[in-house]
């Protein structure tokens, strides 16, 4: 009770106060946080099937990941095979494709950039043969393009492909990073000896901190010690599962990991069910319009992950879809979560989430292996149901005729996820 009131309190000081207030022994931002805890959700219903407890709570405060972070990642294509005119290529295919208007900024290089071994004052190299120019210069070109460069290492005496980790050596390779002009630092979890994570992730954030440059950091420890719980003080985001397959299996059994620490994430940190696998070619376009969907509700980061150099149309239908990167990138920052599941096994799903302007996204997801009716009353997902709702489909690009009232339902197809915004039109009372 005392806590409730304590933030209430709280928040109407914060909402009323005149910009510039000082707050005795907590700094705004920190008084800001903790109204926005309770702030988003309007209604008692809304606030119980989404519950934002820890929605703020843990804040790098470092002015990053506002909303989840978008891009591009070598690795789930090229893996090791990478090279500086991959990367420079791929730069350039992000701007002439139209994907980076659309925000996909980050062109982040995993794990291979490095040489084998430290160089004679025990710094990080390049590989000579694969990144002869260097990552300075590959930072710059990536710049001249309006996009930002990530770079990776590991809290650990090796990465998993056995380049020098970054275990004891946080304040120098921090300072290196910064000084190439790096945005962006994946930090994996291999070759460990055995230390906890909340001992080896922290260096690296002070360290980044120190160098005065502003640089994501994005933890990468596979969900092993619950990171959600902790990372937010640590890092913009972190990794809730071990690594993505390109596998329907895969996908469905991350998002599923993913999903039962909704309430932690947050404008300034996000979970991290892994990059994307649209266009690799594992999954139908169904389902890769699911991975899509399910990973913009999430508020997953959105780190393409097949080779936009050389994409299918399809492939770019699915990556380009502003309506659901909207939803992904919504100022309110609420992560959807899975709301129903019905039928045998429980395949039936709807998963939903709050959106800025009392706006609600809903995705009904057919996990089955045969075509089904979804079906939902507007309360089981947390709107009020004395309003009828215009419903606008994210796939189909077009309002539906005629106003939600009571229930919404569809059919959907293998494996499909059909996805909508519902916004409040008119009083049920009115009609
Ligand atoms: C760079 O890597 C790509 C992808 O693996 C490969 O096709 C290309 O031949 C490589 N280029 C050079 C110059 O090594
Ligand atoms: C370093 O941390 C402080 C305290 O959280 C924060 O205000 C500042 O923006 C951070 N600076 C950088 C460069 O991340
Ligand atoms: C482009 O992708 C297609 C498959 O979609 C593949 O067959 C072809 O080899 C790729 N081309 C290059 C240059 O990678
Ligand atoms: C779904 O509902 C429609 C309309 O009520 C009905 O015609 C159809 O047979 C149903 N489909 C399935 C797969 O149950």
């Amino acid at each position: 009770m005392m806590g409730v009131s304590l933030r209430v309190l709280l928040l109407l000081a914060v909402v009323l106060a005149p910009p510039g207030t000082r707050w005795p022994g907590a700094s705004r931002a920190a008084a800001a946080a903790a109204a926005r805890r309770i702030a988003p959700l309007p209604t008692a219903a809304l606030r119980r099937l989404y519950d934002t407890s820890n929605y703020g709570t843990l804040q790098l405060n470092n002015g990053l990941a506002l909303t989840p972070q978008m891009g591009w990642n070598s690795w789930n294509f090229f893996a090791c095979d990478i090279n500086e005119t991959v990367i420079r290529e791929t730069a350039d295919a992000l701007v002439s494709t139209g994907l980076a208007d659309l925000g996909y900024n980050y062109v982040n290089i995993d794990d291979c950039w490095s040489y084998v071994k430290r160089g004679n004052k025990d710094q990080l190299l390049p590989d000579p043969k694969t990144f002869p120019s260097g990552i300075k210069s590959l930072a710059d070109y990536v710049h001249s393009k309006g996009l930002k460069l990530g770079i990776y290492s590991d809290a650990g005496a090796f990465t998993c492909q056995v380049r020098p980790g970054s275990l004891r050596h946080e304040s120098d390779d921090a300072a290196l990073f910064a000084s190439w002009g790096v945005d962006y630092l994946k930090y994996d979890n291999c070759y460990n000896l055995g230390i906890k994570p909340k001992e080896r992730y922290p260096p690296m954030r002070d360290a980044l901190n120190s160098t005065g440059r502003k640089i994501f950091y994005s933890l990468c420890e596979w969900g092993e010690d619950d990171p959600a719980l902790w990372a937010g003080k640590v890092g913009n985001s972190w990794r809730t599962t071990g690594d993505i397959e390109d596998t329907w299996k895969s996908m469905t059994d991350i998002a599923d990991k993913n999903n039962k620490w909704a309430s932690y994430a947050g404008p300034g940190g996000w979970n991290d069910p892994d990059m994307l696998e649209v266009g690799n070619g594992g999954m139908t376009l169904s389902e890769y319009r699911a991975h899509f969907s399910i990973w913009a509700l999430m508020k997953a980061p959105l780190l393409i992950g097949c080779d936009v150099r050389n994409m299918t149309s399809e492939t770019m239908e699915i990556l380009s879809n502003k309506e659901v990167i909207q939803v992904n990138q919504d100022s309110l920052g609420i992560q959807g979560r899975k709301v129903l599941s019905q039928g045998k096994g429980g395949c039936r799903e709807v998963w939903a989430g709050p959106l800025s302007g009392k706006r609600l996204a809903v995705t009904l997801w057919n996990r089955c292996s045969e075509t089904v009716n979804i079906t939902m009353r507007l309360p089981d997902v947390g709107l009020d149901g004395s309003y009828a709702y215009s419903v606008r489909d994210l796939w189909k690009h077009e309002t539906l005729s005629g106003n939600a009232v009571g229930t919404f339902g569809a059919q959907v197809g293998v494996h499909e996820c059909k996805m909508y915004i519902f916004t409040p039109a008119v009083s049920v009372s009115s009609i």
